[in-house]
């Protein structure tokens, strides 16, 4: 958002539909509905777009794993996200899906353009894929040879024809644009990880696949129907397709001012690939990409399989929404993680919005009702209160360039301080005995100074709590709009004599938490209950892993691994096993088979090298070699070892 444009966009990234949504995709809607709500407060005519992405192979997987076609699998999984969003009020102008056909329409578009404009080129990629990421790794790039770098899964080998983008050539230009543009990267911190990303050199970037069919279809004119766009190359493109590139391109002038949220994991996408293509089709580039930190949960990353998800809507079904939205965007500097918990929830419920904000207003319904039949006349705020009027608004003149810097938790500091300024002028001036004093027109004229001070404050609090603020502003008989943002805020008049309605308390007091959210045992813990145990195992911890003797009925190398033998082993049940063992440097196949192995044999099945492998083989190994462990005389397949 910038000062003078008067036409922005504001977007969060269009969310995975393999996947309901949690407390991170609400934190990243959240920030954006706030900078869309300011942007039309300030009267920007604003775009605000959100969505799902519905592409690729990891939607076509999880689909398929329920029995479901990606489409059904991808209409549920939508209605959700666009249902939470509608419950929480968050005033998207468009919801995208990627399956939409002006969506595909104008992804066609531009992949036709790019190729048109000599940055896209057959060829064939040859390298590892993470379908968790939906992103390309070299082999350089993975942690012990075979897993994502980014989230320690399995990838898996990818050897086909592909289009690539000339993303190498843009290199020069993506870094002269970090440098023009300050803040195009938020944070600052931010920027120059992605700045030294750019500079150890880009590759083309793969933009096609083949082995799945679950995506958009190049453009006709291509003639090649065996491909599909890889799934960022379409997901991006919601950006401008919500504005009706390639259909009905009336808000593209909106592409002139753009803010994208995103999660810090995605931001090498959005500030390098995103710009890329813009370059490529000759379009305006964003004007800011921020991206925000991660919510955890104990210190640990949230996820499904940890049990620690936090779900929004019970958040603020238990909190209320907008208490839940200020605490996202005032606990945690933006950029930086931040850990979710019930008591720092309910501590800024209680503290800053009952006791600052809340109590404030009861203050001023308490004292006006006394003095003077609730009617607050600001007639004589400048001659008794200048100072602190003329101290909230040297505090509140710059507030803006939080927004534009995404410091949300600075921006709100500052109207605490505020707030605080008002709180303590009662204090200090103490009303009550100026009212025993005979000085009616000064306790007015201090209850009026503060109701002037809230009434900034809601304004310039609306973006973030909208209704709370609009109940404010109503009891204070006005509304929030452009209007009063510009004479209330702006040119700092001073509200119009009127009388204060009453209202119930804001912000009831919470004692005690009211979600009963399942606590996980954090690393840290765990790592502590280790500790004191020594490494001592008691008989019943060493038999809950199961030893058993297993027979190698087939044994094969690996094609393109160095470690990797592909095993075959009998231990005693219906069907012989897969393993995948690392011991191919010091074992020839064709002599391990028919020789007897100890085998781990309730170890959870994983994917090595896109291979299963259900068991693991347990060997010593030292600077001579490694050797397998092996019982002293044959045993039938599948004796329990132990
Ligand atoms: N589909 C892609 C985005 C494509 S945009 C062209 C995607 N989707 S996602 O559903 O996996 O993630 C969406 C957003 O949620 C990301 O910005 C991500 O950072 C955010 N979050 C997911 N978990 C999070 C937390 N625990 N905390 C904060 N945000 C995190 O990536």
């Amino acid at each position: 958002m910038s000062e003078t444009c008067h036409k922005v966009t504001i977007t969060t990234p269009i969310y995975y539909v393999n996947d309901i949504p949690h407390i991170g995709h609400a934190y990243t809607t959240i920030i954006a509905d706030t900078l869309a709500r300011y942007s039309r407060l300030k009267g920007h005519e604003t775009r605000f777009i959100t969505g799902t992405d519905e592409h690729g192979q990891k939607i076509e997987e999880a689909a398929k794993s329920r029995g479901k076609s990606p489409q059904a699998y991808a209409d549920e999984i939508s209605g959700k996200f666009k249902t939470l969003w509608d419950e929480f009020d968050i005033s998207y102008d468009t919801f995208i899906r990627t399956t939409d056909e002006k969506h595909k329409k104008g992804v066609q578009k531009a992949f036709e353009t790019m190729y048109n404009n000599g940055d896209i080129y057959k060829d064939e990629y040859e390298g590892f894929y993470c379908v968790s990421c939906e992103t390309f790794f070299t082999q350089t790039q993975l942690l012990e040879d075979e897993c994502c770098p980014d989230c320690g899964k399995q990838t898996s080998i990818v050897k086909e024809e592909s289009y690539f983008f000339k993303l190498s050539k843009y290199e020069d230009r993506l870094l002269a644009w970090y440098e023009e543009k300050e803040d195009c990267v938020l944070p600052k911190g931010k920027k120059n990880e992605v700045i030294n990303f750019v500079k150890q050199g880009l590759h083309d970037l793969s933009i096609t696949r083949t082995s799945f069919d679950w995506g958009v279809k190049l453009p006709d004119s291509l003639h090649d129907p065996k491909h599909v766009m890889y799934v960022w190359l379409d997901a991006l493109m919601n950006y401008i397709t919500a504005l009706g590139y390639g259909d009905d391109e009336r808000y593209m002038e909106f592409a002139d001012n753009m803010t994208h949220l995103v999660g810090k994991d995605i931001l090498r996408f959005h500030a390098i690939y995103w710009p890329a293509f813009l370059m490529s089709l000759d379009l305006p580039l964003p004007k800011h990409i921020a991206a925000h930190g991660w919510w955890t949960r104990n210190g640990e990353k949230i996820s499904k399989s940890k049990g620690n998800v936090v779900d929004p809507r019970e958040v603020a079904n238990a909190y209320g929404l907008e208490n839940f939205r200020y605490f996202l965007m005032r606990e945690v500097p933006f950029g930086q993680d931040g850990d979710f918990s019930q008591k720092a929830l309910i501590d800024r419920i209680n503290s800053d919005l009952g006791n600052d904000l809340g109590n404030l207003m009861n203050r001023i319904i308490g004292m006006s009702g006394k003095y003077s039949d609730l009617v607050i006349d600001s007639s004589n705020v400048r001659t008794y209160h200048d100072k602190e009027l003329k101290e909230a608004e040297a505090l509140l003149e710059n507030i803006e360039e939080y927004i534009y810097q995404m410091q949300l938790n600075r921006y709100l500091e500052t109207l605490w301080k505020v707030l605080t300024i008002a709180n303590q002028a009662i204090t200090t001036h103490e009303p009550w005995v100026k009212m025993k004093e005979g000085k009616t027109e000064e306790a007015m004229a201090l209850v009026a100074l503060v109701a002037n001070l809230l009434a900034r404050v809601a304004i310039l609090l609306s973006p973030v709590m909208p209704k709370t603020c609009d109940k404010i502003a109503t009891a204070m008989g006005f509304s929030i709009n452009t209007k009063t943002y510009q004479s209330l805020y702006h040119d700092r008049a001073l509200l119009e004599t009127f009388t204060i309605q009453k209202l119930p308390a804001l912000f009831p007091r919470i004692e005690e938490e009211v979600l009963a959210v399942k606590e996980v045992v954090s690393a840290k813990k765990e790592k502590k209950k280790k500790e004191k145990t020594d490494g001592i195992i008691t008989i019943d911890q060493f038999f809950e892993t199961k030893l058993k003797i297993g027979t190698i009925l087939t044994a094969q190398e690996v094609k393109k691994s160095d470690r990797l033998l592909q095993l075959t082993v009998d231990v005693g049940e219906d069907e012989p096993r897969q393993v995948i063992a690392g011991i191919k440097e010091y074992y020839n196949p064709a002599d391990l088979v028919d020789t007897q192995v100890c085998i781990v044999a309730n170890l959870k099945p994983a994917k090595i090298m896109g291979m299963l492998s259900q068991g693991m083989l347990l060997a010593a190994k030292d600077k001579e070699g490694l050797s397998l462990m092996r019982p002293e005389k044959p045993k039938k397949s599948g004796t329990p070892v132990g």
